[in-house]
């Protein structure tokens, strides 16, 4: 899949030289959701109707704006559930409505596309935020990116120091305190809503350099995927795209460089940047 995208990037930039092309928009966003929508037996046109919400969804800016994207997406996945129930296949919604139908698992069709919408909206943008990151550091890093390209680093080290230090994710779900604690100087009672700032959790406050990307750094330790029994379901899944996908972009493309600064994203969830425009300087 990624070979693919970037061969029709390379054609479109032969054809128009000197125009810059968007990794975002053409490389990092449609190379986790076709894998996702290919577990999950989600096909195209779904996964089109299904963009423009899940972007509002994550972005949050009204109660009413969050609960339409919701019944949008629900209308996809509830229309998905009853044609797999029809004509099962090999995907994961197939074997999950089987689960449901065999009264193994889940309760009603309701917590079957609750899970369902849990795991495509997981498996969407978070990803795409990891590698647009990870390949903005290096882009702004080519000292760096040349000890990636030697073999003196690796992919996965690319990926763990970005995910330290720009988590694509900025916060856990809301929990609630089993019993009263006190962390740092802050008090929480049993009972009290708790939001974990996990994007912070990368730094040590008093450790030089901690908000600086650099791959020879040595405690890499990070709670991007969360912790405990909730940790990310998807991480090894996350971890090896953003691996496959950032090694084939730089072998491809190892002298592009960057069209403009990006903006941070317009998010309270996530944490990324809104575009990744760069001259890929390439022959097809
Ligand atoms: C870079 C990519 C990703 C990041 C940074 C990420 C991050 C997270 C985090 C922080 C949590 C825990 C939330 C909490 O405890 O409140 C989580 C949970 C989860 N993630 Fe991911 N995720 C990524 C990719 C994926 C993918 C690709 C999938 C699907 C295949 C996925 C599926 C899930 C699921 C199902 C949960 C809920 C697990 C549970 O509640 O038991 N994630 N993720």
């Amino acid at each position: 899949m990624a070979d693919g995208l970037l061969e029709r990037l390379a054609i479109a930039s032969a054809q128009s030289p000197g125009v810059p092309v968007d990794l975002r928009e053409s490389f990092a966003y449609p190379l986790p959701v076709r894998v996702i929508c290919d577990y999950m037996g989600v096909d195209d046109r779904s996964s089109t109707l299904m963009r423009g919400p899940f972007e509002a969804l994550l972005s949050v800016r009204t109660q009413g704006e969050a609960a339409s994207a919701m019944a949008s997406i629900r209308q996809v996945l509830g229309d998905l559930v009853a044609q797999r129930r029809r004509e099962p296949g090999n995907d994961l919604t197939s074997r999950l409505v089987r689960a449901r139908d065999d009264g193994d698992g889940f309760r009603s069709d309701e917590e079957l596309i609750d899970n369902l919408l849990l795991l495509i909206s997981a498996g969407h943008e978070t990803t795409v935020n990891l590698i647009c990151n990870a390949a903005y550091a290096l882009l702004q890093r080519p000292d760096m990116l040349a000890l990636v390209l030697d073999g003196t680093h690796t992919w996965a080290r690319v990926v763990e120091e970005s995910l330290r230090h720009t988590s694509p994710v900025r916060y856990a779900l809301m929990r609630y305190a089993t019993e009263d604690l006190v962390i740092a100087d802050a008090h929480v009672r049993r009972g009290d809503a708790v939001i974990v700032g996990i994007a912070a959790a990368g730094y040590t406050p008093d450790e030089e350099g901690a908000d600086t990307f650099d791959l020879s750094r040595a405690d890499r330790s990070h709670v991007a995927f969360g912790s405990g029994i909730h940790r990310c379901l998807g991480a090894e899944l996350a971890r090896a795209e953003a691996e496959i996908a950032l090694r084939r972009l730089f072998t491809r493309f190892p002298t592009m460089r960057l069209a403009k600064t990006p903006k941070a994203l317009n998010s309270i969830a996530l944490q990324g940047i809104d575009n990744l425009s760069v001259h890929l300087d390439t022959t097809v």
